[in-house]
């Protein structure tokens, strides 16, 4: 039986944040839904005003502050700007990781394919490779490297970067994934994706039944193909 956890979800309000709220609360779990614009409440989920700009406010909402004392067991970082600002994904991603280390909270950072491995060529970065990452998507692609480098200098945090697929779109949940590391993952027919609604299903996974790799990616897991992966 899992036991029920609070789980913050930074950037509640996305595409990503806004799937991992409902599976979590489908699941059970206390949700502290964290965004600039509160989402609407409702029977679980606490909705916390917070501008992820505002080092003290992020600290206030993960501290029990800004919260009635309620600290998470673990914090999703499902955060983007348009257009790609790196300084300030790593900015709070840092002081999400630096409150999570003194608190003991667990940090799950939704991050990008582009700092996965190249599938045909481990020396080959995502970002580096036009293949996967045409240059108009590498800023994008060299912000989340940042957002994992800032994860790997800090030490003291309990932290897991998971790395989409080069596909995620809002779409159906299967509950089918297969999971793997720091390499990019395809399907049997070489496509890489998965829907936002399965990449929850495999968030909740992973802080449920948390796993010893640091660099986990998804992909979607077709109904026929290869058994013993993914879940749910
Ligand atoms: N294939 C891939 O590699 C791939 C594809 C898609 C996404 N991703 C990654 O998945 C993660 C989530 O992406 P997404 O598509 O879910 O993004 P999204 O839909 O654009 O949502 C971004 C979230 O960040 C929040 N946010 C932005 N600035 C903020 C601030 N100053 N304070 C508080 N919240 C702020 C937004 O809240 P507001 O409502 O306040 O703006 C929103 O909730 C990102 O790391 C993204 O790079 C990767």
């Amino acid at each position: 039986m899992t036991t029920q956890k609070t789980i913050a979800v930074l950037g509640a309000t996305g595409m990503v944040g806004s799937r991992v709220i409902d599976e979590a609360g489908a699941r059970g779990h206390g949700v502290l839904a964290l965004s600039r614009k509160p989402v609407d409440g409702r029977p679980g989920l606490t909705p916390v005003a917070v501008d992820a700009n505002d080092p003290t406010a992020l600290r206030d909402a993960l501290t029990g502050a800004a919260t009635h004392g309620v600290v998470p067991d673990a914090v999703v970082v499902t955060l983007r700007t348009f257009p790609v600002d790196q300084e300030f994904l790593v900015g709070a991603t840092r002081t999400v990781l630096d409150v999570a280390a003194r608190e003991g909270i667990r940090v799950l950072v939704v991050g990008g394919a582009g700092a996965l491995r190249s599938p045909g060529d481990r020396d080959l970065i995502l970002a580096d490779d036009p293949t996967y990452v045409p240059a108009e998507y590498r800023a994008v692609a060299v912000a989340g490297i940042a957002q994992l480098r800032a994860c790997e200098d800090s030490p003291g945090a309990d932290w897991v970067y998971l790395s989409p697929p080069a596909l995620l779109e809002p779409g159906e949940r299967t509950g089918r994934y297969r999971r793997g590391t720091d390499t990019l993952l395809t399907t049997a027919d070489g496509r890489s994706w998965i829907s936002a609604e399965d990449l929850a299903v495999a968030v909740l996974d992973e802080l449920e039944t948390p796993g010893t790799d640091r660099h986990i990616t998804v992909v979607h897991q077709d109904r026929q193909a290869v058994p013993g992966a993914g879940s749910a």
